[in-house]
């Protein structure tokens, strides 16, 4: 049993039932006949309180035992209903410890954000990194359960390819000249896994691709990564409309039962940020979404310039993150689906609209981070989607594959894209994202 499971159990706990637990040291205070140890399994931010008795919290070793060391303790369990933790473990011997050799790197008193991004094998033994990793479980979790229980197929995009799938020019390189192309030609770190997954939604009809990508974008945000994990799924036989809803339906359920499976996890971030964040994505599992036109919301963003370091604001332009965060905080007040953009700024495979200018794109926004979601219906029109990548100067031959499944008995597809590591700031509140993923890759660094 793992501290978790007593928490779940907790009704049935029977006082003096025999446990082993095994974990990482909190705290260490008492005298040569009580001792009172705080210990960490990893299944939850809960701890448990070790308490030592009689011959055994005398002993040198015991006293010794201090923040980070590995311990394995069996003892009886103790019901204390009264108390602020609801049971301890009255312990009868130590089966292993491990003292740290010096100083444990993480003490309480040097614990800010920065100290703790220069040790990230470490941080994780700190309450806000275990929640946020046991969050970010439960939401990779959901989000496979999710969709296999739609029917989805989940494939493996490669991730090294041969196309620049966005388009974008952003790829990390694989492999080049200077190595005599082991590959034959050049290759590229996957950008995305979508033209991959559109191969296979027409034939599995409905698809989600869920792995590591790659982008030498330089931005120094604090929403970029280099290397990022993307949810892609692909449908056939569904339009915008469609895919807009499969988004918000699988989000909603994903952080409802992410919600239910961290209870103190959430709770704790939720101290975090003033009792506000519980009940914001309460707000959003419970509300319809909003669904705006790219153009409404430059009209709307007009009445609002004074607000913004960009100011200029037109028909055309790509939002950035100050205009998305706006929309999503201070006027729709919560998620929100922009929905067709213009062309120019949307990648090549997007379905062009009638009116010539505009894609049947969308982007999901949120709350505090800005961009969430960005997906599409997909260009149908084999001769509309040749022209727009001779347009963009993209190599119609590394595509060729990708352009022949309008050829070879074609239904219309629509998918998207969710930033992982978005969606974990947003469920847990984080400002950062080299914050939520275990070992942060970012232009100019790469620890480990
Ligand atoms: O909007 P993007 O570029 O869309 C695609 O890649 C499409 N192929 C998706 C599809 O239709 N199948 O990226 C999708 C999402 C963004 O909305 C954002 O959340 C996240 O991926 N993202 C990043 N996350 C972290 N670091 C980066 N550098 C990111 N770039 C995109
Ligand atoms: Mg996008």
């Amino acid at each position: 049993m793992n501290i978790k499971q007593l928490y779940k159990q907790i009704s049935q706990l029977q006082e003096n039932v025999e446990l082993t637990i095994e974990g990482w040291i909190i705290s260490n205070r008492g005298n040569d006949k009580i001792r009172f140890i705080t210990i960490n399994d990893g299944s939850t931010i809960a701890n448990m309180q070790l308490v030592i008795k009689g011959d055994l919290a005398s002993k040198k070793e015991i006293s010794e035992i201090a923040v980070g060391s590995a311990v394995s303790v069996i003892g009886k369990l103790h019901l204390t209903p009264e108390a602020m933790q609801p049971f301890e473990l009255s312990v009868s011997k130590f089966l292993y410890i491990n003292n740290p050799q010096e100083d444990f790197p993480i003490q309480k008193k040097e614990t800010s954000l920065d100290f703790l991004r220069e040790i990230p094998q470490l941080r994780h033994r700190t309450s806000l990194f275990r929640a946020i990793m046991l969050i970010r479980n439960s939401l990779m979790f959901e989000i496979h359960k999710y969709f296999q229980s739609k029917g989805f197929l989940n494939l493996s995009s490669p991730i090294i390819t041969s196309n620049d799938g966005e388009g974008a020019g952003e790829t990390l390189l694989v492999d080049d000249e200077s190595k005599d192309y082991f590959f034959k030609q050049k290759a590229f770190l996957g950008v995305t896994g979508q033209l991959h997954a559109e191969s296979y939604a027409e034939g599995f009809k409905k698809v989600y691709t869920f792995g590591p990508t790659f982008r030498a974008e330089n931005s120094h945000t604090s929403r970029h990564l280099a290397e990022f994990w993307m949810m892609e799924p692909e449908v056939a036989f569904c339009d915008l409309k469609g895919i807009i809803e499969i988004t918000d339906d699988m989000l909603k359920n994903v952080i409802a039962n992410t919600l239910k499976n961290c209870p103190e996890e959430m709770k704790y971030l939720d101290s975090l940020q003033n009792n506000k964040l519980i009940e914001s994505l309460n707000n959003f599992i419970n509300k319809k979404l909003t669904i705006i036109e790219y153009k409404d919301v430059v009209e709307n963003l007009k009445n609002y310039v004074d607000k913004f370091e960009e100011k200029d604001i037109f028909f055309g332009m790509d939002l950035a993150s100050e205009h998305e965060k706006f929309l999503a905080e201070n006027i729709v007040k919560g998620p929100v689906a922009v929905i067709n953009y213009p062309k120019d700024i949307k990648a090549f495979y997007m379905y062009q609209n009638d009116d010539g200018k505009t894609v049947a794109a969308f982007d999901l926004l949120v709350p505090g981070i800005g961009e969430l979601v960005g997906g599409s219906q997909r260009e149908n029109r084999y001769q509309k989607l040749v022209d727009r990548i001779n347009e963009l100067k993209i190599t119609q031959e590394t595509l060729q594959w990708y352009l022949d499944l309008r050829r070879f008995g074609y239904a219309p597809s629509s998918g998207f894209g969710l930033g992982f590591e978005r969606l974990v700031m947003y469920v847990t509140g984080t400002s950062n994202i080299r914050d939520v993923i275990p070992f942060p890759r970012v232009a100019g660094s790469i620890k480990m």
